[in-house]
């Protein structure tokens, strides 16, 4: 209380000191009105009305005070500088031209891929994988956490347990429990511990999992970065965005820990992509042969798609920067320098700039570097909507925010930057949007990205990779699934215990063949030669490494039979209906259940 400044307005002092508050929320009160945030603390009633809503305000502002590096007063300063930038209409690409980033194409299989994912595989043993998980995921509207969403509904498996697998499976074939951390929000955090209690951490030890939380920001009223109030008494908070995983990689020392037990690269991946270890592991073999730094995985893209190009921006005098460029002002920024047509094909028929997918591989000795001198605070912007021309107010509040793919604009002593190119579907397909909205989206010729199309892209992934290894695989016609393309099969889902590279699958598996319409499943120590799943059949084996199963000059048996189903429109609109499948639009039924 003797700490409250005397320029604290009479109204809040009044309730300080009537003890509602902890010392530490004083001293913040104290701080924020000597940096210009008294109209917090204004109009206040006294003592005995309302007073858990002013003890609830003031633990929201201590909590965000302590999220941020530095506090909330670090917040302000930043957020004004930018503002002012912002103020002045600064284009932070002016003066750059772009060239293409250095890159290396993998988006076919060939002997370049293969000794990718060779020095890839043991270089995983030294890798930990970070899992950003924070996101509310508006544009799908589930219900749950996204993790606990299902890949594929032929058994059922969520995102989260996939990825657990991959990363059990790798752990045991490399003698190293690869470490997990999971960055979560306030909107997920629950749903995250509770679905890796109820499955026992998906067969990972405890030790190899952390989990991150990170926190909301204030968001900002005014040029002078005055914290907005939602109403009297409640802060309005906005969500701060992905890139704050460095932060909380750097503010609870996980990043320092995970180089003190030899981790050397940092994967980050996104909650709802089943595609990502097909790449992965070719992603990180190339980050070690070329040395990289920074490594994005990244798809080619046809100029004008609506995903952000990765491009060299070149500026005099100072060092190349290779970054993600949204594409709105890619192609403006090409017209202004390097071309008059701006973004063009090239003669494979896709832009120089392949597109981000916010995947990346990140060397963890320079990563340290960058967040120690940072503060883990990571290339922050703001995007205010101002009320007018002059740019002086705002339609709406604002906030910090913050993308972790925009870690290289710390870069300053010349860390390597590159690019993996992989072919789309085999390193890429989110579930990111509600049927309809997916529907839409295929009308105008872009990607679903709906529960269904990831479904699809996921045995899609399958059957490349058993074609990679000779079998003969017939493809079942296109069909519309509630105006989302769907490939109804082979379904082929090949588990990490069985193959985690190519190369695997290329050892386990000689010629055979697989219908249009039949299942493959494989998980264990599974060899097939010869082997043919023919139509309305299906091969399952799950086998643990004691049994292992050798099946030669083979055809797959009648049962068990799995169909799809489309769900009707009653079922689309029934509670009764999981909202797993009401999201894709279908079920997979088994034998037992198919009359
Ligand atoms: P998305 O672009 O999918 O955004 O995030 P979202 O917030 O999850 O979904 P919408 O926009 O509301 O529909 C890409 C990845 O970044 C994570 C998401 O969980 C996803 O893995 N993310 C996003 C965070 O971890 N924190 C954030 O603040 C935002």
């Amino acid at each position: 209380m003797q700490n409250l400044s005397a320029q604290a307005p009479a109204a809040f002092s009044a309730n300080a000191a009537a003890g509602l508050f902890s010392e530490a929320q004083l001293q913040l009160a104290w701080e924020l009105v000597a940096h210009g945030q008294s109209h917090l603390f204004l109009d206040w009633d006294t003592p005995g009305i309302h007073d858990e809503e002013k003890q609830r305000f003031m633990a929201t502002l201590l909590n965000a005070h302590l999220a941020y590096p530095g506090g909330l007063t670090a917040y302000t300063r930043n957020a004004r500088l930018l503002l002012a930038e912002a103020a002045a209409g600064a284009n932070p690409f002016d003066g750059c031209t772009p060239a293409q980033p250095d890159l290396v194409d993998l988006s076919s299989f060939g002997s370049d891929y293969d000794a990718a994912e060779e020095v890839g595989l043991r270089c995983f043993a030294e890798s930990a994988v970070v899992l950003v998980a924070g996101g509310l995921g508006e544009r799908l509207g589930y219900h749950g956490i996204k993790l606990d969403i299902p890949v594929e509904v032929t058994e059922t498996t969520s995102y989260l347990a996939h990825y657990a697998s991959v990363i059990k499976a790798a752990s045991k074939r490399l003698g190293r429990a690869i470490p997990l951390i999971i960055m979560t929000s306030r909107d997920t955090d629950d749903g995250t511990r509770a679905s890796l209690a109820a499955n026992k951490n998906f067969g990972l030890e405890a030790g190899q999992i952390t989990i991150l939380r990170q926190e909301l920001v204030p968001a900002l009223s005014d040029m002078k970065a005055s914290l907005a109030l939602e109403k009297k008494y409640e802060l309005l908070l906005k969500p701060h965005g992905h890139g704050d995983i460095h932060t909380l990689l750097h503010t609870s020392d996980t990043a320092k820990k995970l180089a003190d037990a030899g981790v050397r690269y940092l994967l980050f991946i996104q909650d709802t992509n089943g595609q990502v270890f097909n790449a992965a592991l070719a992603a990180i073999g190339v980050s070690e042969q070329r040395g990289y730094d920074f490594n994005s995985i990244a798809v080619n893209r046809i100029p004008g798609e609506a995903v952000g190009g990765i491009a060299r921006l070149v500026r005099n005098g100072t060092p190349d920067l290779t970054i993600n460029v949204e594409y709105n002002l890619l192609d403006p920024l090409l017209r202004a320098t390097v071309s008059s047509e701006g973004d063009v094909p090239d003669e494979s028929g896709f832009s120089k700039f392949p597109g981000n997918i916010n995947l990346l591989i990140v060397r963890l000795a320079p990563y340290l570097k960058v967040l120690e001198s940072s503060g883990g605070v990571v290339a922050e912007f703001i995007n205010p909507k101002f009320s007018d021309g002059t740019r002086t107010s705002f339609k709406k509040p604002a906030r910090l925010e913050t993308l972790m793919q925009d870690l290289p604009k710390n870069f300053t002593s010349g860390e390597k930057v590159g690019v993996t190119v992989f072919d789309r579907t085999w390193c890429f397909s989110a579930c990111k949007n509600n049927l309809t909205d997916a529907a839409q989206k295929v009308i105008q010729n872009g990607p679903p990205e709906s529960a269904s199309s990831a479904e699809n892209d996921f045995y899609e992934a399958g059957r490349a990779k058993v074609r990679a290894a000779g079998m003969l695989v017939e493809d079942a016609p296109r069909q519309m699934l509630r105006g989302v393309p769907f490939t109804s099969g082979p379904r082929v889902i090949l588990r990490p215990s069985f193959a985690l590279t190519l190369a695997d699958v290329r050892e386990k598996i000689q010629g055979g063949s697989i219908s249009g319409d039949a299942t493959l499943i494989l998980e264990g120590d599974v060899r097939l030669e010869n082997v043919t799943v023919p139509a309305g059949t299906s091969l399952v084996v799950h086998t643990q490494d004691s049994s292992p199963v050798q099946l030669k000059d083979f055809t797959a048996p009648q049962t068990p039979r799995f169909i799809i189903q489309p769900l009707t429109d009653e079922e689309m609109n029934s509670t009764n209906v999981p909202e797993y499948l009401r999201i894709r639009g279908y079920r997979i039924l088994q034998s037992a259940d198919i009359s």
